[in-house]
């Protein structure tokens, strides 16, 4: 199993069960230090036993100047059961029937024990003995669109974490609802989700500053079926798989953010076409994008790693419903072999197309039932403009 069809498989069985490495979460929260004081930050898909989001904030509290740390698990995860020692912790009140019960921790205090300035102790059982820190166990499951956890997300200036997969579109639906400023992990690929793509349509959510290609490592838990490339198992059992895709989405601002992508190709017909069912060039990569162009381009997803809103604006998905398509024309869907499958559909199943360029495309996908030309789809542009800043060198 590679990393990606790891990925599949946890949007499958709903698993979803991948946890952050602290490196990675250090290599990101570094832009944004400026955000944290005096704020209260919310994990609130964290196991506090487990999670590094959890470990980092209560490693930084001091550093961050942080008010608050509340953070909450959920009852389907398979960490809880293997958590034992909780049982053991004085003051929390346990439920014998419900063992797997899932909690919520609340750090308003961390004190340096040697007054050296550092906190280097992050278990939790010895957060708890400082009488401002408590944990408590959850009147329901933990799920983050329960009573409980809305409250919590409520009383929270910053939410960062790496929600479930699977549930993506709800999460950053909530944390609009309630207007949360927010750090989280996601997938490149939710940029074609039409209500994150409204969202980033009108600057409203941007992607983070450490992660723009590759893939990334993930604990997963013991019983996690591993099989193939992109895992590995380290000296004390635990499991860990590679996923591509993966990327930090914010509307917290940085810096990085607003800086130019530097433009050097010239625009020329043969090697931006047009589509055929949209008035735009296609542009295969990002970096290729013509500095003396200024209509509108079909750019890949990944656009948006480079993307500063001075100088681009984003117009539209190249998909249907976001963009309108002209020349309906029916078209026989070709198979992977470029043969007849006597299977039709319009415009290209409802992407943007261009005509087949045997130079470039190992075959066409679909064919004009009337005139019998091939065509190339074109899955998952941005349609993208310039913004006219008055530059004479296109840039
Ligand atoms: C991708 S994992 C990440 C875990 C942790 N945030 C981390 O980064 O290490 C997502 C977590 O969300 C939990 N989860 C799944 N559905 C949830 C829900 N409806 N509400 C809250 N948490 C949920 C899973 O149990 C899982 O631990």
């Amino acid at each position: 199993m590679s990393g990606n069809s790891g990925l599949k498989t946890a949007n499958k069985n709903k698993k979803d069960e991948f946890y952050t490495q602290l490196v990675d979460i250090e290599k990101e929260l570094k832009y944004y230090t400026s955000y944290f004081e005096n704020k209260t930050v919310f994990c609130n898909c964290d196991d506090p036993f487990e999670s590094n989001f959890f470990k980092y904030f209560a490693l930084n509290f001091n550093r961050l100047k942080l008010k608050k740390l509340i953070a909450t698990c959920y009852a389907g995860s398979p960490i809880i059961t293997e958590q034992l020692s909780l049982f053991e912790i004085n003051g929390l009140v346990l439920d014998k029937k419900n063992p797997k019960k899932p909690y919520k921790i609340e750090i308003n205090e961390i004190s340096d024990m040697n007054q050296d300035g550092a906190v280097d102790l992050t278990d939790v059982e010895y957060l708890i003995k400082n009488k401002k820190n408590i944990l408590t166990l959850l009147d329901g499951d933990g799920d983050f669109r329960s009573e409980e956890c809305i409250k919590l997300l409520k009383e929270a200036d910053i939410v960062v974490t790496n929600p479930p997969f699977s549930l993506f579109r709800e999460y950053i639906a909530q944390l609009f609802k309630y207007n949360k400023k927010f750090l989280i992990i996601g997938n490149v690929n939710a940029i074609t989700y039409k209500e994150i793509f409204s969202l980033i349509k009108q600057n409203k959510i941007w992607l983070g500053s450490s992660i723009h290609s590759g893939d990334r490592e993930f604990r997963v838990p013991n019983d996690y079926p591993l099989k193939a490339a992109g895992f590995r198992v380290d000296e004390k059992g635990n499991k860990y798989i590679r996923v591509k895709g993966v990327r930090w989405w914010t509307n917290l601002d940085y810096k990085e953010r607003h800086e130019d992508l530097i433009l050097y190709k010239k625009y020329n017909e043969e090697e931006y076409p047009y589509f055929c069912n949209y008035n735009a060039i296609n542009v295969n990569k990002t970096t290729d994008i013509p500095c003396d162009y200024k209509y509108e381009m079909g750019v890949p997803i990944t656009f948006m790693d480079k993307f500063n809103p001075e100088q681009f604006k984003i117009k539209a998905l190249g998909i249907v419903g976001s963009c309108t398509f002209t020349n309906n024309r029916k078209m026989e869907i070709l198979d992977k072999n470029g043969k007849s499958t006597g299977k039709y559909t319009i415009n290209a199943k409802g992407t943007l197309y261009r005509k087949f360029n045997p130079k470039a495309d190992k075959v066409p996908n679909f064919k004009d039932v009337i005139t019998g030309e091939l065509y190339s789809s074109i899955y998952a542009r941005l349609i993208i403009e310039k913004i006219d800043r008055g530059e004479n060198n296109g840039n």
